[in-house]
């Protein structure tokens, strides 16, 4: 199978792709979107490109024939252009967040649903490999059931990007990466989420840099969020801090460095003299890319015709938590969130 592809969207994340993309052989870049045309040069230099530049997306499905359109624009743009493409023919791989609203991402996957094809969405952070030995060592059972799940990520963005200009510009671009990740650490869905946003003094944001929430999940495990993008000094890893603390023993992992695990046999086994156990997952020497290992899956999953790990499907779950995030903070409330087979695919209360 080769996958003819159009991309949109040449801002600094475009790299990570066509790094990978530019060395595989099932691949062909056949045009670029952009509305900036500067970016689209610098692009079409860096990797020799002679295809054609298009400004606008219509104009690109009119004259070309692809089969796969590479979404990496910002998050407002992302429903308008992932619908047009599915509804020209074309499979979607685009970045994430897949949407800004919930009536965008149920259309979205209704649209999916109308026309037969695939949408898969980048979370890079799933193919860490600490993250999926983290992952099996919780879900083998061995701590027992998660039942508190804490994240924080304090880090320092630039303001480059127009994701920086919204109202809350940390939970509407970056935490999906936290939330996407948090899910997937103890195999959980979310049924509700409490978040307290905030802006502090100092922060070269307009709009709100930071937040703390409590999230729950189906499973019974508790999620609790922190994060500041405006943090000065002592950052932690943007892949997050975790502490994930199971029935019988904990998981620590620092984003960077290998991750300990501590466990006991027996429930207060420490007050009868039983010490804990304990283990080490390794930081591998060789950190690959995330990016590599997402869109291997990606591909991968295109051609088998299998689901990919991050598939819209299984995708409205983690930006879900951003939707009902901020609805909480509009409400000021516990916002209840709810799934559906058929649309509407995400309804939150
Ligand atoms: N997975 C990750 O680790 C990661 C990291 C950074 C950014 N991202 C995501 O990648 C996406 C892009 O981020 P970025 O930093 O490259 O953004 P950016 O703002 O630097 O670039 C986006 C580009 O899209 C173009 N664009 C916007 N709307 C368009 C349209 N309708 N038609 C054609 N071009 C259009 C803009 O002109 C701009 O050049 C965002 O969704 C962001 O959240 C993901």
């Amino acid at each position: 199978m080769k996958f003819r592809i159009i991309f949109a969207g040449c801002g600094d994340i475009a790299y990570r792709w066509l790094d990978h993309i530019t060395k595989r052989d099932d691949c062909e870049i056949i045009a670029i979107v952009e509305k900036n045309p500067a970016r689209a040069a610098k692009y079409q230099e860096r990797y020799g490109f002679s295809c054609p530049v298009y400004g606008d997306l219509e104009e690109a499905f009119a004259k070309e024939h692809g089969n796969l359109l590479i979404d990496l624009t910002y998050v407002t743009a992302h429903h308008d252009i992932v619908t047009a493409a599915l509804r020209a023919g074309y499979d979607v791989m685009g970045e994430k967040p897949m949407g800004f609203t919930v009536e965008q991402v149920n259309d979205m996957l209704k649209t999916v649903d109308e026309t037969g094809k695939r949408y898969i969405v980048m979370q890079n952070r799933r193919y860490i490999k600490q993250v999926k030995e983290i992952r099996e060592l919780v879900l083998s059972g061995k701590l027992g059931d998660p039942v508190y799940l804490c994240g924080e990520i304090f880090v320092n963005a630039d303001l480059a990007s127009i994701r920086n200009q919204f109202k809350y510009p940390q939970l509407q671009d970056n935490n999906i990466h936290s939330f996407d990740l948090a899910r997937y650490l103890v195999d959980g869905t979310p049924t509700s989420v409490h978040y307290h946003s905030f802006n502090p003094k100092g922060s070269m944001y307009k709009g709100d840099a930071a937040g703390d929430a409590v999230f729950e999940f189906d499973n019974g495990c508790i999620y609790s969020f922190r994060g500041y993008n405006g943090s000065e000094g002592c950052y932690t890893s943007w892949d997050n801090v975790w502490r994930v603390c199971c029935e019988l023993g904990t998981v620590v992992w620092d984003g960077a460095g290998d991750a300990v695990y501590e466990y006991t046999p027996e429930r207060g086994g420490i007050f009868k003299g039983i010490p804990y156990q304990s283990g080490i997952i390794k930081r591998p020497e060789t950190v690959r890319d995330q990016h590599d290992g997402a869109l291997e899956d990606m591909f991968n999953a295109l051609k088998t015709g299998k689901p990919a790990g991050t598939e819209c499907k299984d995708n409205i779950k983690s930006i879900a938590m951003v939707l009902a995030s901020v609805k909480s903070i509009e409400e000021n409330r516990k916002v209840e969130i709810e799934f559906n087979d058929t649309y509407p695919y995400l309804v939150l209360r």
